[in-house]
């Protein structure tokens, strides 16, 4: 497994992939795609940037100035979402295959309906009902994939590295969805838009530079969470101060080049948060007994009504989901005001948008 930090694709630094559109969250949406602008996907081009790698595998393909281009262009298809009509012709043309091995509910009805909304064209392959349950290999089913000619392949996978290899295998931009443990740069990309846009109401519609002066607690199974790495890497790279917040036993053995600090202490903690970030228990990656029970897990870490009383009055509340209500968070918190689950998911199928448009839509390929 890598640490966060690194590049898992290209080898294209962050810094390579330099930008100077995205240098700060207030950047702001391009004139042309702003309120009122005809629908017309051409018109988002203005002032974006073609990205330096094809492929969206890591956090770290993208970097600082990677991330914030994203949230600038989420911005601009966010009023596309509050049109009457929420469509795009930006992908015209253009066909997104999602290929998913494990479950997803949020995830590729996301990524499905974001390449929908760019009006692209979408193939979907389930496991269950493909000849992977007649033994067809990884590699046969992505190469048959994309003979059929595609454009992007989202795909989600148990093995950490997935979606690196099969870069080799196929033409198509390669987006993961979720490869074991490692990563899932898209939830940490909709994480930050999400914060950025609570930041943004809090203050009057001034959009927050970046994360700076924010602590975020990410509590739960960081062990197996790839949202925790890819979460871990945006933040940080927003300039968020990050702890870590676990029993030892859901914790990494060791945190070298984590850009975090850790500690098992939830309860002394809360106070000092600006946004507590929980994780489910990946019970199918577990494979031994790493807790007593679930119910000393929600004691000893769940987001109680009492642990959230100890929060600051404005903490935001974040779960990637799916959540399980009554071991990390209690059903009354996860219903709260202050919890961002929803617009988490709302906000999914925008910044996916962008993610695509980002890497089809400026003649990259
Ligand atoms: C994931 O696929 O990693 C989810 O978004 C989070 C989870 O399964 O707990």
């Amino acid at each position: 497994m890598r640490a966060p930090g690194t590049s898992t694709s290209t080898g294209v630094s962050p810094d390579e992939a330099g930008n100077e559109i995205g240098a700060a969250w207030a950047s702001g949406v391009p004139e042309a795609a702003g309120a009122g602008s005809p629908v017309a996907g051409e018109d988002l081009l203005v002032g974006h940037r073609a990205p330096a790698v094809r492929h969206l595998l890591s956090i770290a393909d993208l970097g600082r100035d990677g991330i914030l281009e994203i949230m600038r262009l989420s911005d601009a298809f966010a009023e596309v979402a509050e049109r009457p009509i929420p469509k795009v012709p930006a992908l015209r043309g253009r066909t997104v295959a999602t290929v998913f091995m494990e479950p997803s509910t949020r995830t590729r009805l996301s990524f499905e309906t974001a390449a929908k909304r760019l009006s692209a064209d979408v193939m979907t392959f389930t496991a269950s009902t493909s000849a992977a349950v007649k033994g067809e290999s990884l590699r046969d089913t992505v190469e048959t994939i994309d003979a059929m000619g595609i454009d992007a392949m989202v795909i989600r996978h148990h093995a950490s590295g997935a979606p690196l290899r099969v870069t080799d295998w196929v033409g198509a931009s390669v987006i993961n969805a979720g490869d074991g443990t490692h990563e899932h740069p898209t939830q940490a990309l909709l994480d930050c838009y999400t914060i950025r846009e609570a930041l943004t109401a809090r203050r009057d519609g001034a959009v927050p530079a970046d994360m700076s002066g924010l602590r975020v607690a990410i509590v739960g199974d960081i062990k197996h969470s790839r949202v925790a790495r890819s979460n871990v890497l945006a933040f940080a790279a927003l300039g968020a101060d990050v702890v870590l917040v676990a029993p030892p036993t859901l914790m990494p053995a060791s945190l070298e080049g984590w850009p975090v600090t850790a500690t098992g202490d939830l309860d002394s903690t809360l106070g000092g948060l600006d946004v507590i970030y929980l994780l489910r228990i990946q019970s199918e990656r577990l494979g031994e007994v790493l807790l007593p029970s679930l119910d000393e897990y929600h004691w000893r870490y769940g987001l109680t009504r009492a642990r959230a009383d100890a929060l600051k009055r404005d903490a935001l509340i974040m779960h990637p989901g799916p959540m399980i209500r009554g071991v990390e968070i209690s059903p009354e918190v996860a219903d709260m005001p202050a919890s961002l689950v929803t617009r988490q998911v709302r906000n999914g199928v925008v910044v996916r948008m962008a993610v695509l448009f980002h890497l089809l839509g400026s003649g990259v390929m």
